[in-house]
């Protein structure tokens, strides 16, 4: 069974409401995307940004260890400063630029430290079909403007919420096969831990944005669409500093649960074809 608390019952802004639905469930798997995700808001409201983002990891994790659970958390590319080309492992040195990043990073330790079972899995440019992201807004002003300015030198994965989701549940899977009633805690064991999961491949937000383009020239061949250009991150200032190289190695996710995420272009069509078919 899979229990959704909603915000009124479970607020990560405050701790009593964390402790008080955990002792009520008591799961077995705690699956925690929740975050303060705002990163240029956050730059002006760090204490919110801390609270969700690097304290509330933390009571999860308390409580999880309490109860013999474990923590499925997501953190992101942003615990890192950018530099270089290599893909970033999980044991790199991070160094966040912008407040978000760094209160993600605060909540990665903070959750680790409690001893609870925990994967925390960190991804970069998360979009999805429907609901607010990236390929939706692209797709929009690609229809409703002339021309459209997308960075080219920030580098990474787009990455599908549907295969994080497809991915967390064969994880789950994956880990319960056989358990023979052991508690999650110990089914997780030593593989505790931190593991990259970005879609595979690379990409920038220009090629991001041209593949959304493209797809909705092929769709629509009479409608005119935005043409897109290429500019660097210097002309598109943002309150938060993002990182120019967010490229993540996703090996150690391959290595040790034998789970690859897919390609990022097969995914953006996927997405765009369930976009198109919901539009009708
Ligand atoms: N989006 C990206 O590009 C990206 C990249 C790397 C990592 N990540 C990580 O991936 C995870 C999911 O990101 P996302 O983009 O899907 O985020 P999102 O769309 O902003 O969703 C965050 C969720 O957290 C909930 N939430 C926020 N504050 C809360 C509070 N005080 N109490 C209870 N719930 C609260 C929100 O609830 P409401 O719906 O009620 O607001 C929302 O459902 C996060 O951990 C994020 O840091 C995202």
């Amino acid at each position: 069974m899979v229990i959704a608390p909603p915000r009124s019952e479970l607020d990560l802004n405050d701790a009593a409401s964390i402790r008080k639905t955990m002792l009520a469930v008591r799961p077995r798997w705690v699956v925690h995307p929740g975050a303060y995700t705002a990163v240029d808001r956050a730059e002006t409201e760090p204490e919110s940004a801390h609270a969700v983002n690097a304290v509330a990891p933390g009571i999860l994790g308390e409580e999880a260890k309490r109860i013999g659970a474990a923590v499925i958390a997501f953190s992101t590319d942003y615990v890192f400063d950018g530099s270089g080309t290599a893909p970033w492992n999980e044991t790199d040195p991070t160094g966040p630029l912008n407040v978000y990043g760094k209160t993600k990073l605060d909540g990665e330790r903070a959750l680790a430290a409690t001893g609870a079972a925990h994967l925390i899995f960190r991804t970069s440019w998360v979009y999805s079909a429907n609901g607010k992201s990236f390929l939706g807004t692209i797709a929009k002003l690609a229809r409703e403007k002339e021309k459209l300015s997308i960075i080219n030198d920030q580098h990474g994965a787009p990455t599908s919420a549907l295969d994080l989701a497809a991915m967390t549940t064969y994880l789950l899977r994956w880990l319960e096969d056989g358990g023979n009633g052991q508690s999650a805690e110990d089914l997780v064991g030593n593989n505790s831990g931190i593991y990259h999961a970005a879609g595979s491949g690379e990409a920038t937000w220009f090629d991001f944005a041209k593949r959304i383009v493209a797809d909705g020239k092929a769709r629509h061949p009479h409608q005119v669409f935005a043409e897109i250009l290429p500019i660097p991150t210097v002309e598109y200032p943002t309150p938060a500093k993002r990182p120019l190289n967010s490229r993540l190695d996703c090996t150690k996710l391959r290595d040790v649960f034998g789970w690859e995420m897919p390609l990022w272009t097969k995914s953006v069509d996927e997405a765009l074809a369930s976009r198109s078919a919901t539009a009708g």
